[in-house]
């Protein structure tokens, strides 16, 4: 087997040793073509050199067969790191069904997490070791990227909509994140960890906020341990969105219990298809209700007069994804 390149990155989550294998033969090809065609360079610079008596250029004609050689391997090649490429990056675009959520909000220049039970936590992402975890994120203000190299595990945040990842973490301890979009003079800065416990001791942390007595977080590559442990959580993050829901009058049109007032009811919506105006269907997702919220009047509901007012700038992101959590929890 051929060396890894990936230098000594630990293998974090499941899918690191399939990401690596990809590079890693993308590597090794590279390097098998640069020493070909760096070494037939330099031969021929040295074998044709015009000091050399009696030597004339040939007059050199086509030739099919060998076109058809180096058109058609090199293609067949890179179709094969394409389609190998491609198939691990639709396994690593499948997201668990029941994945732990965990909404992510990046800003200048921090990332804030929260979870479904209310707890919050700033740089510090805490997830359990062996579970699927599904990242719901966006970006207050500019455009940041979140990066997790030892989980080979890279998503762009945007402000304004929702991106998904998910991962599963196979190594306990202190993972690095970083920042990779550069948004503005603090963005070099913008450091946060992942750590992963096992799951009683993530268990004891959601509950309590805190880290059972003794437990050391061990880093694979360097660590600092944690800044934050999670707070309190006096109410979870539906709880915080019926307070929204209360408190910005939405119960003044949609109601939870499934009776239609001048917009569609909230119960039971989350994850199904509903029928817009024009016959088409749309899913509700994080990203319609998002997208509900600024522009209500692009997708309504058939059956509904375009009647909502936008609340763009009057909702914070924790407010939004509170919201969402609330719509969520109406089953
Ligand atoms: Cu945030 Cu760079």
């Amino acid at each position: 087997m051929l060396p890894n390149t990936t230098i000594q990155l630990p293998k974090a989550s499941t899918v690191a040793h399939r990401i690596d294998s990809v590079s890693d033969l993308v590597f090794w090809v590279s390097v098998l073509f640069f020493i070909l065609v760096v070494g037939a360079m330099v031969y021929f610079a040295w074998a044709y050199h015009r000091s050399k008596k009696g030597r004339t250029t040939g007059y050199i004609l086509d030739d099919h067969r060998l076109e058809f050689l180096w058109t058609v391997v090199p293609a067949a090649f890179m179709l094969f790191i394409f389609a190998w490429g491609a198939i691990v990056y639709m396994d690593l675009r499948r997201v668990p069904p029941n994945a732990f959520e965990v909404n992510v909000i990046g800003r200048q220049w921090l990332w804030n997490f929260e979870y479904a039970n209310g707890r919050k936590t700033m740089n510090d992402l805490y997830v359990p070791k062996n579970r699927p975890v599904k990242l719901i994120m966006t970006s207050e203000d500019v455009l940041h990227s979140f990066f997790v190299p030892n989980f080979r595990l890279k998503q762009d945040v945007v402000p304004g909509m929702y991106n998904y990842i998910s991962f599963e973490a196979i190594i306990a301890g202190e993972h690095p994140i970083y920042c990779t979009e550069f948004c503005g003079t603090g963005h070099s800065d913008m450091l946060g960890r992942v750590f992963v416990l096992e799951e009683k001791d993530f268990d004891y942390w959601y509950e309590t906020g805190k880290l059972p007595a003794g437990l050391v977080i061990g880093a694979p590559n360097g660590g600092q341990g944690p800044a934050t442990t999670g707070g309190d959580n006096k109410k979870t993050l539906a709880e915080t969105g019926k307070d929204v829901f209360s408190a910005k009058g939405c119960f003044a049109c949609h109601s939870v219990d499934g009776t239609p007032k001048v917009g569609p009811t909230f119960k039971g919506v989350y994850g199904h298809d509903v029928e817009l105006a024009d016959g088409s269907k749309v899913k509700v997702d994080e990203n319609y209700i998002r997208e509900s919220l600024m522009d209500p009047n692009l997708k309504v509901v058939k059956g509904f007069v375009p009647s909502m007012p936008t609340f763009r700038g009057l909702l914070t992101d924790t407010e939004i994804n509170a919201l969402i959590a609330y719509i969520k929890s109406l089953k």
